[in-house]
């Protein structure tokens, strides 16, 4: 190991994290076996590359041993900032390079990715990327014995053939504490087919340290470009699309739910305004909108309370294991941003909840306020009738009143007494009648025995006149013989 003498850089020395956060694309010189040595860095650090590699060296012979130190790690104090990267398989072996080196450099590099059959045999390199529990070990061992906060440790990986196991291994190295992830996007059986950007992408979303990208980079245009492909550029992860998607629901729930309460809109107008065409429209698929929703709130609050629940957990485990404070910070990044969807989800599922009630009762309200109004009409129609006969029994009342003062007894006797009167007349009028009847009933009879006897007397006489007539026609045949 060998400098130029002008002294140590000193640790605690520059932090390349600063780098990833500046937010901007990081140009990295990446680690290369006799190629990227002190000369070779520094003539790239001219063409403004931000940060270097050293090529892989093999902890435990760099422990070991003071000539390969020497031959495999120079540098000088330009030299910065720089990584030293190590092929490792034991915690304290990597431990004690990363101490070695803490001086000098400005952190170091577990490799995870390095597809050589000898590495392969030895248990370096890429047959970490099976051994997460492994890598973890040896990742929290240097940042436990570490001091200095600024020093990094970070791993550069090649990714599974099943992508699930990658992104777990980077979730697993993230809460250790890691401070970044090289993905070469190549699985450990590719060489120089197509490096699979879409895997370093997904990898890029599913955790929230920095992630560089590598492979069939060899232009800066490359570099934009895979940069824009994989989103893959070293910025602190930011909000996921689903989280920023459930709180711009729940900044629009607030915004509905405050307008729905506004004093002067009334429930009947809120009904008309549930009444028009295109409400109508939308209440056809109102209630499973309302359930598909809830459902997707709940899977979100119950993803946000595992993940709270695992930080958590994790967060103690850390500070059991007394861990370096970059790492415990880092975690409790993840319990904050955990906590955070966890309120963002469960508050988005209450005023849910809350919306459709407010809905449903100020519809209930407006129709109770319709049948009260038209009640109330009811009332009003019936008072009015009410009164209307009040004031005409009170009109007859004092009607009677008027009539019935001075004597209701006396008149009433004098009624009767001209009532009984009056009847006396009749009934003596009425016997005046019937007697006249009985008279002119007895001269009828007496004028009917009359006339009959008249009618008998008539028909003598008639008899008689028959019998003279008869006579004195003989008489005259007689004379006219
Ligand atoms: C000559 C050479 C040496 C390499 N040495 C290392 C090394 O020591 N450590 C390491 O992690 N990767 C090493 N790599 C891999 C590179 O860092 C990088 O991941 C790879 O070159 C990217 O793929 P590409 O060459 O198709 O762009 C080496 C690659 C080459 C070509």
């Amino acid at each position: 190991m060998s400098g130029d003498g002008e002294g140590i850089k000193g640790c605690p020395g520059n932090e390349p994290g600063e780098l990833f956060r500046a937010g901007r694309l990081v140009k990295i010189c990446a680690p290369m076996v006799r190629y990227s040595k002190l000369a070779f860095r520094t003539l790239v650090r001219k063409y403004s590359c931000d940060l270097c590699y050293t090529p892989m060296i093999v902890a435990a012979d760099f422990v070991r041993s003071a000539k390969a130190r020497d031959s495999e790690f120079t540098t000088n104090k330009g030299d910065n900032p720089l990584i030293v990267q190590f092929a490792a398989k034991e915690a304290q072996v990597l431990c004690d390079a990363a101490r070695i080196v803490c001086p000098f450099a400005d952190g170091i590099d577990l490799n995870c990715g390095c597809p050589q059959r000898w590495a392969m045999a030895e248990g370096y390199g890429a047959c970490l990327i099976n051994k997460p529990e492994l890598v973890r070990d040896m990742v929290r061992h240097v940042r436990n014995q570490i001091d200095n906060p600024g020093f990094s440790v970070s791993i550069k990986i090649r990714i599974h053939e099943d992508l699930k196991r990658t992104v777990d291994l980077c979730q697993k190295a993230e809460a250790t504490g890691v401070s970044w992830i090289t993905v070469h996007g190549r699985n450990v059986e590719e060489r120089h087919q197509p490096v699979h950007y879409d895997a370093i992408k997904v990898i890029k979303e599913s955790v929230s340290i920095p992630i560089v990208a590598n492979g069939d980079i060899k232009t800066l245009k490359d570099a934009e470009n895979v940069h824009h492909l994989t989103g893959a550029d070293g910025r602190r992860g930011t909000m996921t699309f689903q989280w920023t998607a459930v709180a711009t629901f729940l900044y629009g729930e607030v915004v509905v739910i405050l307008v729905l309460c506004l004093p002067f809109i009334s429930p009947l107008r809120w009904q008309k305004i549930f009444m028009i065409p295109l409400w109508s429209k939308i209440a056809v698929f109102w209630n499973k909108m309302f359930l598909t929703i809830i459902v997707l709130l709940i899977i979100l609050f119950l993803d946000a309370f595992r993940e709270v629940r695992k930080y958590s957990a994790i967060q103690v485990t850390e500070k059991v294991a007394n861990v370096n404070t970059n790492a415990i910070d880092h975690i409790h990044m993840k319990l904050f941003r955990s906590q955070r969807n966890l309120y963002i989800s469960g508050f988005s599922l209450f005023l849910w909840l809350v919306l459709r009630r407010t809905i449903t009762l100020l519809t209930q309200l407006a129709k109770s306020m319709a049948s009260h109004a038209a009640l109330e009409t009811q009332v009003n129609d019936t008072t009015e009738a009410a009164k209307k006969y009040l004031a005409e029994n009170e009109r007859l009342q004092e009607a009677l009143n008027e009539r019935g003062s001075g004597g209701n007894k006396e008149s009433a006797k004098v009624i009767n007494e001209k009532l009984k009167k009056e009847v006396e007349h009749l009934r003596a009028e009425l016997q005046k009648t019937s007697n006249a009847l009985v008279k002119a009933n007895n001269e009828v009879t007496a004028v009917k025995k009359q006339s009959e006897g008249l009618k008998r007397e008539y028909d003598r006489l008639m008899r008689e006149y028959e019998r003279l007539q008869e006579s004195s026609s003989e008489a005259e045949d007689k004379k006219d013989l």
